[in-house]
């Protein structure tokens, strides 16, 4: 189910999920996808369609009520540190007096040891992540005095100081400008040997020359090449619902 017999777990292997917030109404159902290791996936769907669910189902923090979720063969819940997220909304007070550098370190919390201090190697991944993310002469800044791009690379930086095999991103350029997002994506480009990337995100337009395939999220899963969703896009069908029924004959 999770590896052919000559390969290694894949990093996502997801079979007939369905999950629900409220009993006998499914927000996901009946997905089957397998993600392969070093893929650079988009995922896209209408608002409320389930992506930022299917995100945290594969982060384990959600149960499925039905189906199956394996990260490299494993229970979602046995992977910390071989996922990370940077999440849609970070609730963060822009008062609060932690610098750039230190944001990046929380990153690390979860290798802490019980007696809780930060070791050599936590802070030179943390140096690390932010010279990845080009802001290196940010470190000392505070965190709440960076642009909306900056602030967004910052947290990909936290995200990558636990040395992620898996990095989900929750819509990361939805409100920055144009110059700030394509920074975003170069980056993520640039820093996706070795990775394998889930993005979310509402403008495919812009990345649909980085993505390998285009997962469309909404309530059912289906996966798309680019150029499939290309199609679409010429056929102006790039609207919702893009998932085929028996009642929507798109070509
Ligand atoms: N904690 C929750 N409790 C109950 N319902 C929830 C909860 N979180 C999300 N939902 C509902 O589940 C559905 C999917 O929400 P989700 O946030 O996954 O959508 P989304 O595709 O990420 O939307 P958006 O594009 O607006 O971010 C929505 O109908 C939403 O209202
Ligand atoms: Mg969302």
């Amino acid at each position: 189910m999770t590896s052919t017999p000559s390969s290694s777990p894949l990093p996502i292997s997801i079979q007939d999920l369905s999950f629900g917030y409220n009993k006998g109404e499914p927000t996901i159902t009946h997905a089957t996808f397998d993600v392969k290791e070093g893929e650079f996936i988009g995922i896209i769907g209408p608002n409320g369609g389930g992506k930022t669910t299917l995100l945290k189902l594969l982060m384990g923090f959600l149960d499925p009520w039905k189906g199956s979720i394996s990260i490299f063969g494993q229970s979602p819940k046995k992977h910390p540190n071989g996922i990370a997220y940077v999440p849609q909304q970070l609730r963060f007070d822009k008062q609060f007096p932690i610098t750039t550098f230190e944001l990046v370190l929380g990153g690390r919390l979860s290798n802490l040891p019980w007696w809780g201090s930060f070791s050599k190697e936590d802070r030179e991944r943390a140096l690390h992540s932010l010279e990845q993310v080009h802001l290196s002469d940010y470190a000392k800044k505070p965190f709440g005095t960076l642009s909306g791009g900056q602030a967004q690379r910052a947290l990909i930086a936290r995200a990558l100081t636990s040395n992620p095999k898996i990095l989900l991103l929750d819509e990361p350029t939805s409100s920055v400008d144009a110059q700030a997002e394509a920074d975003i994506h170069e980056l993520l480009s640039k820093i996706r040997k070795n990775l394998t990337i889930l993005m979310v995100t509402h403008d495919i337009r812009s990345v649909i020359n980085h993505v390998e395939r285009v997962l469309c999220v909404q309530g059912r899963v289906e996966s798309m090449s680019p150029a499939e969703l290309c199609e679409h896009f010429a056929l102006g069908l790039y609207h919702f619902p893009l998932i085929q029924t028996p009642q929507s004959h798109l070509t």
